[in-house]
């Protein structure tokens, strides 16, 4: 029985000092261009809905646990054995189960900043310490500070290759030589949302073979356009994959993902079409945003970075009013999601009224 001068239940501290996840406001008007959320501005393939249709037959059932189908075309496609992949409810799910596995109170989890705000609240969530290292002037990672932050205390390093926000990847060989120096105790996680964007292939792949300590993380919400059905994964060391396991949500990934996952990736030359263009246009706003005179790094994936900490706020304002939504990062710069053509003219529009500094 409850009395009027009982405490409430209250979470625990260090939940209540999570940061929370921003979301994308609700669109202003419907013709409203969602460019916020680095989503794939294209409706779903057709072969994809219909297996999702079709699966929709067997929705009284549970998912398959581990998703081995999918793994196992993934294992096929990626020449990697299928206990070496674990699929989560999107790669934030898989990177919350890296960490859960990884990290605890007292543990450092090392990261370039401002990357995805994700990183900090999972961290949080498990109770280990954040350690954000700044990003150079360029909003490029700064390797060399990422590894001389790594100490006695860290558990996990992590990249975000190509950088979200910034769309900045450091060079392969860069990278490849930060692995190797990281401590073989140390895990070093490289999420890899947009590496389809980048145009380098998949080259971290060959990178498993000589690191017990690394993790590959990867998504279907991005490039594969599926990111309302929660759908992503880890390649790692087999023994690193079978603790991701364990802390995995029972039947987390639906048997719905599943399939579109696994229909998608049968539709590669139809998706590759779709990056392909996605890339044309962030050429193309890219260059025009440059020649209007706006500082924005090169990217390397599906969104641009326009960096004006005095004016981020106003600036994000003015694309909303124009019916532009977009992530603005207060006092740092806006993050533009690269969409078709016509979605990216409107954008350009409502910044060609904005004098860059
Ligand atoms: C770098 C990065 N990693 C992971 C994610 C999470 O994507 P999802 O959970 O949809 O796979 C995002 C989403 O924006 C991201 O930008």
């Amino acid at each position: 029985m409850t009395t009027a001068s009982a405490p409430a239940p209250r979470a625990l501290e260090h939940v209540e000092a999570l940061p929370r996840y921003v979301t994308a406001a609700p669109a202003p008007a419907p013709d409203a261009v969602l460019l916020a959320s680095n989503e794939s501005p294209f409706d779903p393939l057709p072969s994809v809905r219909q297996a999702v249709i079709d699966g929709s037959a067997r929705l009284h059932r549970y998912p398959e646990m581990h998703s081995g189908q999918l793994r196992a075309e993934l294992g096929t496609r990626l020449g990697v054995r299928p206990e070496r992949i674990v699929v989560g409810t999107g790669s934030v799910g898989v990177l919350q189960q890296i960490f859960t596995a990884f990290a605890r109170a007292g543990d450092e989890i090392v990261f370039p900043w401002r990357s995805f705000e994700a990183y900090p609240i999972l961290a949080g969530a498990c109770g280990a310490t954040a350690v954000a290292v700044p990003l150079d002037a360029a909003g490029g990672i700064d390797l060399a500070a990422t590894r001389s932050a790594i100490g006695p205390a860290t558990k996990i390093v992590l990249l975000c290759l190509p950088n979200n926000p910034t769309g900045t990847m450091p060079a392969r060989e860069a990278i490849a030589e930060f692995v190797a120096a990281v401590p073989p105790h140390v895990l070093v996680v490289l999420d890899e949302a947009y590496l389809e964007f980048t145009g380098a292939g998949d080259e971290t792949i060959g990178l498993l073979a000589r690191h017990a300590n690394l993790v590959l993380v990867r998504t279907f919400s991005k490039a594969y356009g599926l990111a309302g059905l929660r759908v992503g994964y880890a390649v790692a060391p087999a023994d690193v994959a079978d603790a991701l396991r364990r802390v995995f949500l029972p039947f987390g990934v639906t048997a719905l993902a599943q399939l579109a996952a696994l229909a998608s990736l049968r539709a590669g030359d139809e998706l590759a079409a779709r990056v392909a263009a996605v890339v044309a246009e962030r050429e193309r706003v890219h260059r025009l945003l440059r020649e209007h005179g706006w500082r924005v790094p090169r990217s390397y994936a599906n969104f641009v970075w326009l960096a004006d900490p005095g004016r981020a706020a106003p600036i994000g304002d003015r694309l909303r009013e124009s019916g532009v939504l977009t992530r603005v990062f207060p006092g740092e710069g806006v993050r533009l999601t690269i969409g078709t053509p016509e979605m990216n003219d409107r954008a350009l529009a409502a910044l060609s009224g904005v004098r860059p500094r």
